[in-house]
């Protein structure tokens, strides 16, 4: 009997440490071509907070705010844009500590390896699939509404649509090909191997800046009084059973819907190698860029319902809505509508192309530790681009673009990047139990209370969220799963003996990290 459960504890034992098991900080660094020699630290508080302005303005403000605010929050979209951003402060300065302690560029899946373990990193890595493939989906289709607003509605509603909308007048959608366009379009210059240069990085920053400060500037004085009274929905409006529809309930999910225009803001966390003092740069990288957006994301909310009506986002402005609220009612500024049109889309295809290589980033790494198969991380012969992922990528993008609408591909892109910031503040808390002495140049402070508050404010905005976002982003996981014990744990390079990194015998000793290492 005694021998019994000695087996059958040892073989539990043998296979927590193997889902469990974590990559080395050294077999990491050999891994990452960035890491030799180290990058070079060059970056200043300014250029973080730069960075972090760069990767974020995108749909999440132009088209997500007016839905928040047409379907949940009313006027007080403010407040939820105040919430969301609480939430990604707390996460941040979680994300931040991960990637100074991990010094290489890298993602929340990457620290997760080299933290908490494998199955863990699965989990954030499939998260962030619905963060990067998703959130270019959305994005897209975002691209395709300001597109059709620009050529005056020229794109019949059913070519610019998916099949699951239709139009006041009934028409449905079939498929949206713009949206599948500038997909194929930006995968294209992704094979090629384009990348933006610093140049047109700066040039795209300043004109996302330039078009939030131009509309608000000149919306402030057609901001009309009327619009914005009531401020919040109230909750009983009838017809009404979900609480969190309207009133606070409304302002906590319109939180959850805005939260997509904070999506990106982990870039600044993944520069942690290149700060120069990555102990001051970093918190200063982070809330200052979310301190900025903030401010600039709550201004341009309150122009854009203050200049129309909330009710017009479920209606006629409910699509392109920056460009309806100014050609409905700021008539004197038409032409800046289609001048601003044109920036948007070239802002959008900027954050279609950074989410597109984020995410082909991800599988490359989760293809070369052996979780995904090899043409996640074949690279052209010409090009040295992993095209295969890419044209993989943009079959599974392009068939959300193309298909779902933008409001349920935008409510799980943020779910899902909800979850991966809920797991790095717990991952957080962890480390600080089960590894206190690694080295960390940056410390979230306030351990505990940051963390905890982080994951209180993200699954709450998690929560408000609806059903059906709620179940498919479930389903999504489950799927995930399935995919790690079916195929994942059993190629993973991890427990291939003779490995660069962990080998089986480290891990049935359960000491695949090394402190010393780092
Ligand atoms: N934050 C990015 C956007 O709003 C993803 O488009």
């Amino acid at each position: 009997m005694n021998d019994f459960f000695h087996y059958f504890y040892g073989k539990k034992n043998y296979y927590m440490s193997k889902l469990f098991a974590k990559k080395s900080l050294e077999h990491l660094m050999n891994q990452d071509p960035d890491a030799h020699g180290g990058l070079k630290r060059t970056l200043g508080a300014g250029n973080l907070i730069a960075l972090g302005i760069g990767a974020i303005i995108g749909a999440g403000l132009f088209v997500r705010t007016a839905a928040a605010a047409g379907e949940h929050a009313g006027p007080a979209v403010t407040i939820s844009f105040l919430i969301a951003a609480i939430g990604c402060a707390f996460a941040g300065l979680c994300y931040a500590e991960f990637s100074s302690m991990i010094p290489i560029a890298g993602s929340a899946y990457t620290y997760a390896y080299a933290t908490m373990g494998e199955i863990v990193a699965w989990i954030i890595g499939w998260a962030l699939v619905l963060e990067y493939a998703l959130g270019a989906a959305t994005v897209s289709i975002a691209w395709s509404e300001y597109l059709n607003n620009l050529l005056g509605g020229a794109i019949p509603y059913e070519w610019c649509h998916s099949p699951f909308e239709q139009s006041s007048d009934g028409i449905s959608g079939f498929i949206n090909a713009p949206a599948l366009f500038i997909l194929l379009a930006i995968t294209f210059l992704l094979i090629r191997g384009t990348q933006e240069s610093a140049v047109v990085n700066a040039i795209i920053v300043f004109i996302k800046v330039a078009i939030v400060l131009v509309f608000i500037a000149l919306g402030w004085q057609f901001i009309n009084q009327d619009n914005l009274t009531p401020y919040i929905i109230p909750a009983d409006k009838p017809g009404y059973e979900d609480p969190f529809k309207h009133g606070w309930g409304g302002i906590l999910r319109g939180a959850a819907v805005v939260f997509f225009a904070f999506i990106g803001f982990d870039a600044v966390s993944t520069a942690a190698q290149e700060a120069k003092n990555p102990k001051r740069d970093m918190p200063i990288g982070i809330l200052g860029s979310l301190a900025v957006c903030t401010i600039l994301y709550i201004l341009f909310a309150h122009v854009l319902t203050g200049v129309a009506p909330y009710t017009d986002f479920v209606g006629a402005g409910k699509e392109a809505s920056v460009s309806f609220a100014i050609k409905t009612y700021m008539v004197k500024y038409t032409w800046l509508g289609n001048w601003i049109n044109i920036a948007i889309l070239a802002g959008f295809s900027s954050v279609i192309l950074v989410m597109l290589m984020g995410q082909s980033r991800v599988f490359f790494t989760m293809s070369k530790d052996g979780l995904l198969p090899k043409a996640f991380s074949d690279l052209h012969p010409k090009f040295r681009t992993p095209f295969k992922s890419n044209i993989i990528l943009l079959l599974f993008v392009g068939f959300f673009g193309a298909f779902l609408p933008g409001s349920l591909a935008g409510d799980l892109t943020s779910i899902g990047t909800l979850f991966a910031f809920v797991l790095v503040c717990v991952g957080v808390l962890i480390m600080r139990k089960t590894s206190p002495n690694i080295k960390r140049p940056f410390k979230t402070p306030l351990v505990p209370l940051v963390p905890i508050l982080g994951i209180l404010v993200c699954a709450a905005m998690i929560i408000s969220l609806d059903g059906r976002t709620q179940l498919t982003a479930l389903a999504w996981m489950c799927f995930g799963l399935l995919i790690y014990f079916g195929y994942s744990r059993h190629r993973s390079n991890i427990h291939k003996p003779g490995h660069n990194g962990i080998s089986i015998k480290d891990v049935n000793a359960g000491n695949a990290i090394d402190e010393d290492l780092i």
